[in-house]
């Protein structure tokens, strides 16, 4: 954006172009910096973002599931992941609970998971998925969950933006 305040909705004018190569050199500069640990990417079981992952398997990218529930109850977040009657039909087979699913799911792709809860009793459950692992059919039905991005970068795009279309902006999974 434009420096100063701004409001949401944005105004589409006061966009400006994203140079992603400078953008991932200079996290790259933080991390040899030692300002961060480790850089990468994000994904959770309603946006698999597969063709994002084979990239960074290929480049030696790590992948981090940040808001891997989808930060339901957050002003910007989803309860698409929660609500997910696959996630919730495995859950209820399996005799677990639909986040356990969730990050065990995550776990199993070989991705860091951040998820964060307030309550202890949670906390405890989001940390038990370990002792048990899902099973190639539950694998295959959560990777045809139908798939959506909780915050869609079509917002980016129009004739006043710098990204004129999709493409202009990123690849196919915008
Ligand atoms: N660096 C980044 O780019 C980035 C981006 C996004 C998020 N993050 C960080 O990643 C962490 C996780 O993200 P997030 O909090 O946005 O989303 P999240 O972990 O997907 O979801 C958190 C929400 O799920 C609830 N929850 C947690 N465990 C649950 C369970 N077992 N059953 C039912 N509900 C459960 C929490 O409520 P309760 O607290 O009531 O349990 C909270 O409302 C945060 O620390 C966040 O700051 C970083």
């Amino acid at each position: 954006m434009k420096p100063g305040e701004f409001e949401l909705p944005f105004k589409k004018g006061d966009l400006l172009p994203l140079d992603y190569k400078s953008v991932w050199e200079a996290m790259e500069e933080c991390q040899n910096l030692g300002l961060a640990k480790l850089i990468g990417v994000e994904m959770n079981p309603v946006w698999q973002q597969k063709t994002l992952r084979e990239f960074c398997e290929k480049k030696g990218i790590h992948i981090t599931a940040y808001s891997p529930l989808g930060a339901k109850g957050t002003s910007w977040g989803t309860n698409w992941v929660m609500d997910s009657q696959e996630l919730n039909d495995i859950a209820i087979a399996k005799g677990k609970t639909t986040a356990q699913i969730c990050i065990r799911w995550v776990y199993e792709q070989g991705v860091s998971v951040v998820v964060k809860s307030f309550n202890k009793q949670r906390m405890e459950e989001n940390l038990d998925i370990f002792e048990w692992s899902l099973s190639p059919e539950e694998c295959e039905k959560i990777s045809q969950i139908p798939q959506r991005k909780g915050l869609r970068a079509d917002i980016f795009i129009s004739n006043e933006s710098p990204f004129k279309s999709r493409f202009e902006l990123w690849d196919e999974e915008v």
